[in-house]
C-alpha cells in the first residue's frame, strides 16, 4: 500500500493497522459510507463498549440522535475549546454550526477538511498535521453557552426565549477561584480521540473555519482520561493516584443515562430533546501539598484506599461503600468530610452525574513555581443545577478535598441533540 506522506511513529503505527486517512479515502462513498466500506462502523454508547480492538481505526458516527462524546467510552485526550461568538444575528450563527457540522462529519471519519494540497498562491484549507493518522475515535461535541442566548440584559441574537432553564449561569459556588479568562463561553468544542494530535487538528480546522464569526475564549488540553466510563479495563487514576470512575454511570447504563443524562420532555425547550447540560470545571490540584500528606490521611479524604481503590469499608474496588459503618473508635469509617460520602447520590437527593474528566498539566504556576496541573472536570446531566451544583455545593463547602484543589475554570453549555443526516447540531434550535 503506497501511503504517502506518512511519518512519523504514529503514521508507521497506522500503517501498521493497514487503514489510513488515505485507504479510507480510497473507499469511496460519502461520510458514513467510507466507515461501513471500512468495517469500522461504531455507536456512540454501544453496549460492545468493553470489546477489544485496535482503537485508531475506530470511527464514532458524527451523525445521531445524540451527540457523541458523552456515553462514548471516554477517549484517551481531550482538546477543549471555548469561543466567542462575534457574528451578529441567528442566521450567522446557522451558518457557522452547519459549516462546524459538515467539518466534523469529515473530520470524524479521518478525512481532512479540504485539499492540503490546492491553489500554490492560497493557503491550504486543511492545516495538514493529521494527514496519515486514523480516525483516533475522533468526537466532536459542541455547546452552546448561555450569552448566545442573553448577555448584559440583551437579546443579542433574538434568542432569549429559546435559552432552555438549565442553562442559566450557575452563580458563584462555595470554593470558587476563577479565572475570567479561562471560565464561561459562547459555544464549546470538546474533541476526544486517542490521539492528541487529532483531537487538537479538529479545534484548530474548525476555529479556523469560524474565522470572523468566532475567537478562542480558552483551550484545555488533557492529557489523559482520568475517569473510568465503562467497565472494561482497569479504573484509570487521577493525578492524586486514586482510582477515578469507579462508581461513574458507565455508558452502556441505558436506564441511568436517561434517568440523569439525557433530556426527553421535561425541559420547557423542546428543541433540547435528546441533549443534555455539560459543565467543566479546571480543578487545580495543589500537587507538592498532596504528596506531603501521609497516605491514610489520603485515604480517609476520598474515602477509599489508595492502591485498591476499595471503600474504607470494603476491600474490593467495588465494594459498596458502608456509609453507616463505624470504625474501631466508634467513629465513622468513612469520615464525614470524605470525598465520596459528599459526592454520594445518597447524602444529595439522589444527585447522579456522568463524569468524563482528563488530566491537565499547563506547566508551571509562574507565581509560585509550583506545578500547575489537575483535573479537567467534565459532566454531563439534565439539570447543573440540581445534580453538578447541588453536589458541588457540598464539597466546596465540607469535602477535606478542599484544601488540596481549586476551582480556577468553568463552563456550563447547553448541548443540542445530535445532528440528522446530512444536518447539523443546532438545528432544532435554529431550523
Ligand atoms: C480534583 C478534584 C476531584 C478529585 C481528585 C476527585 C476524585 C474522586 C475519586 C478518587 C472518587 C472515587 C472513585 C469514584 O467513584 O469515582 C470520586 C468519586 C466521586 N466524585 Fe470526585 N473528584 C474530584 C472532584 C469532583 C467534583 C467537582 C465532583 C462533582 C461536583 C465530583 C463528584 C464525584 C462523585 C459523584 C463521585 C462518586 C461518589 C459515589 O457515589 O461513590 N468529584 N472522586
Amino acid at each position: 500500500m503506497n501511503v504517502p506522506h506518512e511519518h512519523g511513529q504514529r503514521s508507521r503505527e497506522a500503517a501498521a493497522r493497514g487503514l489510513t486517512r488515505r485507504r479510507l479515502l480510497a473507499a469511496g462513498g460519502g461520510a458514513l459510507g467510507l466507515a461501513a466500506a471500512a468495517g469500522v462502523g461504531y455507536a456512540a454508547g454501544a453496549d460492545d463498549a468493553g470489546a477489544e480492538r485496535p482503537r485508531g481505526d475506530e470511527v464514532v458516527p458524527f451523525e445521531g440522535a445524540r451527540q457523541a462524546g458523552i456515553a462514548t467510552p471516554a477517549q484517551a485526550r481531550l482538546v477543549f475549546g471555548s469561543f466567542n461568538f462575534l457574528g451578529a444575528d441567528a442566521r450567522e450563527l446557522r451558518e457557522l454550526l452547519r459549516a462546524w457540522s459538515d467539518a466534523a462529519r469529515l473530520l470524524t471519519i479521518g478525512k481532512p477538511v479540504g485539499t492540503p494540497a490546492g491553489a500554490p498562491l492560497l493557503p491550504p484549507v486543511d492545516t495538514g498535521e493529521a494527514l496519515g493518522l486514523p480516525p483516533s475515535r475522533l468526537t466532536i461535541t459542541i455547546g452552546l453557552g448561555s450569552e448566545l442566548f442573553e448577555r448584559d440584559g440583551e437579546d443579542r441574537l433574538g434568542l432569549r426565549t429559546r435559552m432552555p432553564a438549565g442553562l442559566r449561569p450557575l452563580g458563584p459556588l462555595p470554593g470558587d477561584q476563577l479565572d475570567p479568562a479561562r471560565s464561561g463561553g459562547d459555544l464549546c468544542v470538546q474533541a476526544c480521540a486517542d490521539d492528541p494530535q487529532v483531537a487538537f487538528h479538529a479545534v484548530r480546522n474548525l476555529l479556523r473555519i469560524g474565522r470572523g464569526k468566532v475567537e478562542l475564549r480558552w483551550l484545555q488540553l488533557g492529557f489523559d482520561a482520568n475517569t473510568a466510563t465503562t467497565r472494561a479495563g482497569d479504573t484509570p487514576r487521577n493525578l492524586m493516584g486514586f482510582k477515578d470512575g469507579t462508581n461513574n454511570i458507565k455508558v452502556d447504563e441505558t436506564d441511568r443515562l436517561d434517568r440523569f443524562v439525557w433530556l426527553d420532555g421535561g425541559e420547557p425547550q423542546a428543541w433540547m430533546r435528546g441533549g443534555t447540560f455539560l459543565v467543566a470545571r479546571r480543578i487545580r490540584m495543589l500537587i507538592e501539598t498532596w504528596d506531603h500528606s501521609p497516605l491514610d490521611e489520603q485515604e480517609r479524604i476520598i474515602g477509599r484506599f489508595k492502591v485498591s481503590g476499595a471503600p474504607l469499608t470494603g476491600t474490593a474496588e467495588h465494594d459498596v461503600p458502608d456509609l453507616d459503618a463505624k470504625g474501631a473508635d466508634g467513629q465513622p469509617a468513612i469520615p464525614l468530610d470524605a470525598h465520596i460520602r459528599l459526592a454520594a447520590p445518597k447524602d444529595n437527593g439522589g444527585a447522579t452525574i456522568l463524569r468524563r474528566g482528563y488530566a491537565y498539566t499547563d506547566g508551571i504556576d509562574p507565581r509560585t513555581g509550583l506545578l500547575d496541573a489537575g483535573l479537567f472536570f467534565v459532566s454531563f446531566q439534565r439539570d447543573p443545577h440540581v445534580q453538578f451544583a447541588a453536589i458541588q455545593r457540598k464539597l466546596g463547602t465540607m469535602d477535606g478535598l478542599t484544601e488540596y484543589i481549586q476551582h480556577t475554570g468553568s463552563g456550563l453549555f447547553a448541548i443540542p441533540p445530535g445532528a440528522r443526516a446530512g444536518g447539523y447540531v443546532g438545528q432544532t434550535l435554529l431550523g
